[in-house]
Formats: structure tokens, sequence, C-alpha cells
């Protein structure tokens, strides 16, 4: 009956996510699954929050993980935030600030956008000008952007915007768990992140962050949230208090792989995660170019979690990710949208940046790569 399941074979994830789960997460997701107003699962909720407080760097009481992927964190952030007419700035600079921008506009809002070569940061500059011209509810950036493997200056647009009365919603979906994110130092009101990239857990919760300030413009709204399922005046009456409300039933076993999940983190702590993710990095771009092989981006504005690697004239792109998927049990990132069959993105995600995997991975590669 379970033939379809038993024929999967582990696989090391070193793509744009999921990224590989520790064993101690997949431990967690088989406990015993309790009722979601249960005590003792509101005491796991209740620790989970904190444990996110400390890997954004945020005093925020609304920090939470909502239910869905990534994109439902996105939707999150500008669901609650935006009514028609409102306007909004979007940097763009890969897939997902292009996201960012369909989402808000889907929602009403007067969207405007600076747009920057893909594969090179937002510049700070630009921004600083544009900001200088018009006023606007919202600014949205995307601190590293997946499709590229580029960092976004984010901590820097933060202080641009300090004092303007703009609302700054951040993109960490890849960011998280690998970089630091410091959402009050860097005067972030609106935030998301996924749990399958340096999380290091299967996809299903997208944490999310406000302010003050952004909970105070979820309180001035004049019209309803439009999405029910993403409310956040009414999922916080089940994620706060000392009596929860019923909204959706919480999808408990996902809830104990991430609480765990960030449990291993703050345990190793965080500085030592973050030197893990750059020495795995370093070591990988060491590796490619002894090999030959060009990074598309800049170092300064590289992620260590996402190396987009040029593929070479003549080489045939898919050919090469079959073979080290089928011989190699390698996954590897095809290119997205303009970069297709120009890139590969290469993974160094939460518990797959391990040295032992770089250089599984560049044996492989050198293998596949031979004439
Ligand atoms: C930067 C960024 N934002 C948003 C998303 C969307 O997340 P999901 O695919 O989990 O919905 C992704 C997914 O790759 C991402 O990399």
């Amino acid at each position: 009956m379970n033939s379809r399941l038993s024929a999967i074979e582990e696989t090391l994830l070193m793509g744009p996510g999921p990224s590989c789960v520790a064993p101690e997460v997949y431990e967690a997701l088989s406990t015993v699954t309790i009722g979601h107003m249960d005590p003792r699962f509101i005491g796991v909720m209740d620790h989970l929050k904190e444990y996110l407080q400390t890997l954004l760097n945020t005093r925020n009481r609304l920090t939470i993980p909502m239910s869905g992927t990534g994109s439902a964190g996105m939707e999150t952030c500008f669901v609650n935030l935006v009514e028609p007419g409102d306007s909004v700035l979007v940097l763009i600079n890969g897939v997902f600030g292009m996201r960012m921008k369909d989402v808000a506009s889907r929602l009403g809002a007067s969207v405007d956008t600076l747009e920057f070569e893909w594969g090179s940061p937002v510049s700070v500059a630009d921004v600083e000008k544009k900001l200088a011209g018009a006023h606007y509810k919202i600014v949205a950036v995307v601190h590293a952007e997946t499709s590229t493997g580029v960092r976004n200056p984010v901590a820097e647009i933060g202080a641009l915007l300090r004092g303007s009365g703009s609302l700054y919603l951040v993109d960490t979906v890849t960011s998280l768990g690998g970089i630091p994110v410091e959402m009050d130092a860097w005067g972030i009101d609106a935030l998301y992140g996924g749990t399958q990239k340096c999380l290091s857990c299967p996809p299903g919760l997208a944490p999310v962050s406000f302010s003050d300030r952004a909970l105070e413009a979820l309180k001035a709204r004049t019209r309803k949230v439009p999405n029910w399922y993403l409310d956040l005046t009414m999922i916080t009456q089940y994620w706060e208090g000392s009596k929860r409300v019923y909204h959706h039933t919480a999808p408990v076993n996902m809830i104990y792989a991430l609480y765990r999940a960030l449990a291993l983190i703050i345990d190793e702590g965080l500085e030592n995660v973050y030197q893990r993710h750059a020495t795995c990095h370093k070591k990988l771009v060491s590796g490619l170019e002894c090999m030959g092989l060009s990074m598309l981006v800049a170092p300064p504005y590289r992620l260590p979690m996402l190396n987009a690697v040029r593929i070479p004239d003549g080489v045939d792109d898919e050919r090469v990710r079959s073979a080290l998927l089928n011989e190699h049990k390698i996954e590897i990132g095809a290119g997205l949208g303009p970069l297709a069959a120009k890139v590969w993105r290469i993974g160094l995600m939460g518990h797959t940046a391990r040295e032992r995997n770089v250089e599984r991975v560049l044996a492989a590669l050198n293998t596949v790569l031979q004439p």
C-alpha cells in the first residue's frame, strides 16, 4: 500500500529548499498528536513564540508561526496591512520581489516599484532618491533573494525609513536561521519567514512578526481583513491570552517540529550557526572556483545559504542536475526566470550546511562535469 513512499530514498537537499531535516526534527514530528486547545500544547506554543523572538531579535508580542508555507507569510503581511488604494513601494531584484508586487496589487494597493538587475543588490542610494519624491504606507523588500543568491541591504534601507511614517515589510524566508536578522534594530514592522530553508523543518509553517506600529495600522483599518484564514485580528486570539479562542485547527505536529528545530538552533548558538553557514559557503565557492566555475553575484552581496553558479558554455543544465540526482542522490536547484539554464542554485541551508556535504557536492559535480 505504501509502495510510492517506500520508493523515496534519502536525498541530499542542496537546492533552494526544502533543506535536509535533522533527525531530532523528524522525531518531534512523530510525537503523539494532542488537541490544539490542550494546555500542554498551549505550553509548547508559548515557548515556541519565545524561541522565534530570540531568532528574530525582537520583543514583538505578535510573533507566531502562520499555518502555510512562506507564501502564506507573505500574504499575511500584505493582507493585514493593505487596504485598497494604499501606496506600496516594492524593491525588486528577483522572483520573490515580483511576487510581493503581485500580492499587493491583488489587494488593490497602488504599487510602485524600483527594479534592479537580477544578481545585483537593491541600491540604497536609489531607494533614498525614490523616498525623497514620494511617501508610501509600506516599503517592502526581500532580505535573501533565493532566485539569485543576493543579500539585500535591509539594515540600511531600515535606517532610511526611520521616522518616515512608512511601514517596513521584509521577507526573511531564506535568511532566517542562516544570517542574522535584527528585526527591532533594523526597524522592521512586518516580517515573514518559512520553515523549509535554514530552519531545516519540512515546509508548512511561516513565522510572522508584527511591530506595535504594524499592529496600530491593523487596528486602524477601515475594512475587515479580506482573507478570513490569515486575519491576524482573529488568529491572535488563539495564540495569545489566558483564554484561547479556536480559529482553525493548528497543525499540531508541524508546530512540534518547528519548536524542536528552533531549539536546535538556539542550543547550537545563533553565532555558531551563522558561522557554520559562512564556513561552508567559503569552502563551496573556493571548490567551485578551483573547478573553473564562477559565481553570479559579486562577493560582498553573496548569500552563504544560496549560491548561484554560472553554468559554463556548452554544458547541458538538465543533464547535470539529473545526473546529480539520479547517480549521486544530490538535489541542486535550476535558475529561474531570466536566469533559467544560466545558473545552478546550490543551497547550504540549515542542517544541510555541513562541510561533508560541501565535499560531497563538489566531488559529484566534478565527476558529472567530466566530458
Ligand atoms: C525569498 C522567498 N520568499 C518567499 C518564498 C515562498 O515560500 P514558499 O514556497 O514556502 O511558499 C520563497 C520560496 O522559495 C522564497 O525563497
